[in-house]
């Protein structure tokens, strides 16, 4: 069967990045600390030059996404080189996000500018980061700084990357800095990112009343391990309701919903102009008598899923459906945010690709207003506590001679922007495996019944 799924025109193609992960270079926030300090980075590494674009490999890597008939780009500010020390502006640092954000819109890549993506100045950090509430009136002057002085460039703005992840991360697993172990901090940050979202929102919308403001939310699918045990649908739910739902809920209505304590923040109601969604994968809860708490952080994928290299991702597209149709419940815009897999070898990013877009497909044909598509990520980059040991990028990157290659996948996608689609020729040559699950062909009894009629 040869069909195209096709998408309205207008709609947006993309790749995400985030500063730190592509900069280099960038000594003065918490993460360069982080990464000094043995065994927080697996084997040892760390972000180093990463893709060198502070060293100005964007334009090179800007020139990729439009040659790849990209539309948008998503990138972050990096604000400890923005504000290096309080209330002190490094005005070179902004010029430099000036050049950067010309620089792809001349290349016909719409930006959208994420104001917080994990790293802190060290300033900041110091003084409880997240945890500490003074953070709320830091964000919102740094962000009013950001806003003035970029707004002819940028009209969508991100003001924090997945708070439910870095909240976890940092406070609950310490895997992220400062590597708590506490649910109180947990919580804490939390509802500080929510303060801070909502000053930043108010902020840029005095600055710059037509912009559009979101958060980008980290959606994990969640299921219970085994469906049939109370305790699993139970730690299953619970965790749906604190880890996707908590944040997202509370920027809508103004009340913020955790364990033990609902919140009124008012002026977080209805500070989302769209909701940002990152969806990855899904991963399934149970509760262990021996490790009660695991049960909140540690998820598992079930025996024969579709797993990337390492096993940290597995390929789960109906995961993305019911991401989506949270989304949706919001009744307003959606974008996709980021959306990708870890793959050096490209053996499974096509087919994630492929069975991702065609989900994607369905949610825009029942009209659910989604906005927009950005694949995690253009070039490889610096991965967090997993270091370079993870691979993202639609391009490889050879982090010590900077030499790119392009992988398959970076053609498929540019043949899915190209044509605002995915056709059954493409998948029959990127990713043949998934082409009759994705177009099944018609049935041999199905069209002798229709001759014989
Ligand atoms: C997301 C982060 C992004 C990147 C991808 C793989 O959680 O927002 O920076 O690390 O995961």
């Amino acid at each position: 069967m040869r069909a195209t799924y096709s998408f309205p025109p207008g709609f947006r193609w993309g790749t995400a990045t985030a500063s730190h992960q592509v900069e280099g270079g960038n000594t003065n926030n918490d993460w360069w600390a982080w990464e000094q300090q043995p065994s927080r980075i697996a084997l040892g590494q760390s972000s180093g030059l990463a893709c060198d674009w502070w060293g100005g490999r964007w334009k090179e890597d800007f020139d990729r996404a439009a040659s790849g008939a990209q539309n948008a780009h998503r990138l972050s500010l990096e604000w400890s080189r923005i504000e290096p020390t309080p209330a002190t502006w490094d005005e070179s640092a902004l010029g430099f996000y000036r050049e950067l954000l010309r620089g792809a819109r001349e290349r016909g890549l719409v930006p959208m500018v994420t104001l917080n993506h994990f790293t802190l100045p060290i300033w900041l950090a110091e003084r409880g980061g997240w945890t500490n509430e003074a953070i709320v009136g830091h964000f919102e002057r740094f962000v009013r700084k950001a806003v003035a002085g970029l707004q002819d460039l940028v009209d969508t703005w991100v003001t924090i990357n997945e708070p439910n992840l870095v909240a976890f991360l940092a406070h609950l697993t310490g895997v992220f800095p400062p590597g708590q172990h506490s649910l109180t901090a947990t919580f804490n940050a939390i509802r500080n990112i929510v303060l801070a979202h909502a000053a930043a929102y108010h902020a840029i919308h005095e600055i710059q009343p037509q912009a559009q403001v979101g958060l980008a939310h980290h959606y994990r699918g969640l299921r219970p391990a085994n469906p049939r045990s109370p305790l699993d649908r139970w730690i299953a739910h619970f965790r749906e309701q604190i880890f996707n739902d908590a944040v997202a809920i509370a920027a809508h209505v103004g009340s913020l919903r955790l364990p033990g304590a609902t919140q009124r923040v008012p002026k977080a109601a209805r500070t989302q102009d769209f909701i940002g969604l990152n969806y990855y994968s899904t991963e399934q809860f149970g509760f262990n008598l021996l490790h009660p708490a695991r049960a909140l952080a540690v998820g598992t994928y079930p025996p024969g899923s579709d797993l990337s290299p390492s096993g940290f991702i597995a390929n789960v597209p109906e995961g993305f459906w019911h991401a989506l149709r949270w989304a949706n419940g919001f009744g307003i815009p959606i974008i996709v945010t980021e959306n990708g897999i870890e793959d050096a070898d490209d053996s499974i990013r096509p087919r994630y690709l492929a069975t991702h877009i065609r989900v994607l497909w369905r949610a825009v044909n029942f009209n659910w207003p989604v906005l927009g598509y950005y694949h995690w990520s253009l070039v490889d980059n610096f991965e967090w506590e997993r270091g370079w040991t993870q691979r993202f990028g639609l391009w490889e990157l050879d982090a010590v001679t900077q030499e790119r290659r392009e992988r398959p996948s970076a053609r498929f996608y540019a043949e899915i922007c190209r044509a605002n689609g995915l056709s059954s020729d493409m998948v029959g040559h990127y990713a043949p495996e998934v082409l009759d699950d994705l177009f099944p062909p018609a049935g041999e009894a199905e069209l002798t019944r229709l001759v014989k009629r």
